[in-house]
């Protein structure tokens, strides 16, 4: 019997877990109590990544905080309309450089985004579980982002994220609430291939 959870069919048995997890827009307004946020961010740490270089660094803002208006800015309009209404922001980065056994000081990371990556599947999962969905975005002004934040050379920004309880869709704009629903995935043969790149 093929998993089906929030509309979407897993073709192959998984933990519920990852249907669960979507990226909705209707937050409720209230800020995510910091010890949540902590767990969260405890579940990204433990992240596998590149000789265990944990490249991920988180920079936050609880709703209503003393940053919360900073981060809201950094964000297009678009995202800010409904992201006015989450619990938290976060801005990830990674560190592009890293210390390997054997060599002297850093070197190039070929890995640190993608790492960074899981450390924010890792988040929103946990989140999710917790009962906060959490939402990516990369749309926001990354070169606000690094200078308003005071982000040091060597660091990328890669995205952002909007955490909190989920809210009433009946107060998002028409388009978000359009979207508003869990979404499907291709089918797993036209992402996963036996041997070499297909050639059609
Ligand atoms: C790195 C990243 C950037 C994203 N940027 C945005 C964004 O700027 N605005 C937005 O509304 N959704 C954004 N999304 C949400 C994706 O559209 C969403 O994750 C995708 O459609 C899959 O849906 P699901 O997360 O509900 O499973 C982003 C997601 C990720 C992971």
């Amino acid at each position: 019997m093929p998993l089906t959870v929030n509309n979407r069919t897993a073709e192959h048995p998984i933990d519920p877990m990852f249907l669960e997890r979507w990226s909705p827009r209707a937050y409720d307004g209230q800020p995510v109590p910091r010890e949540d946020l902590m767990t969260m961010l405890e579940a990204a740490r433990w992240a596998p990544s590149s000789y265990n270089s944990q490249p991920w660094r988180f920079l936050y803002a609880i709703k209503d905080g003393p940053h919360w208006e900073r981060f809201l800015g950094l964000l297009v309009e678009g995202n800010r309309t409904w992201c006015k209404n989450a619990g938290a922001l976060l801005v990830l980065l990674s560190k592009s450089t890293m210390a390997v056994p054997g060599k002297e000081g850093e070197v190039p990371s070929h890995s640190h985004s993608h790492d960074a990556g899981a450390g924010w599947a890792y988040f929103a999962l946990q989140a999710m579980r917790m009962g906060y969905p959490a939402h990516g975005m990369v749309g926001f002004d990354m070169d606000r982002a690094f200078a308003e934040l005071g982000v040091p050379i060597g660091y990328r920004v890669e995205q952002m994220i909007a955490v909190g309880r989920r809210g009433d869709p009946a107060l998002l704009s028409e388009s978000a609430r359009a979207r508003e629903q869990p979404n499907t995935r291709r089918p797993l043969s036209e992402s996963v291939f036996e041997g070499a790149f297909p050639t059609s």
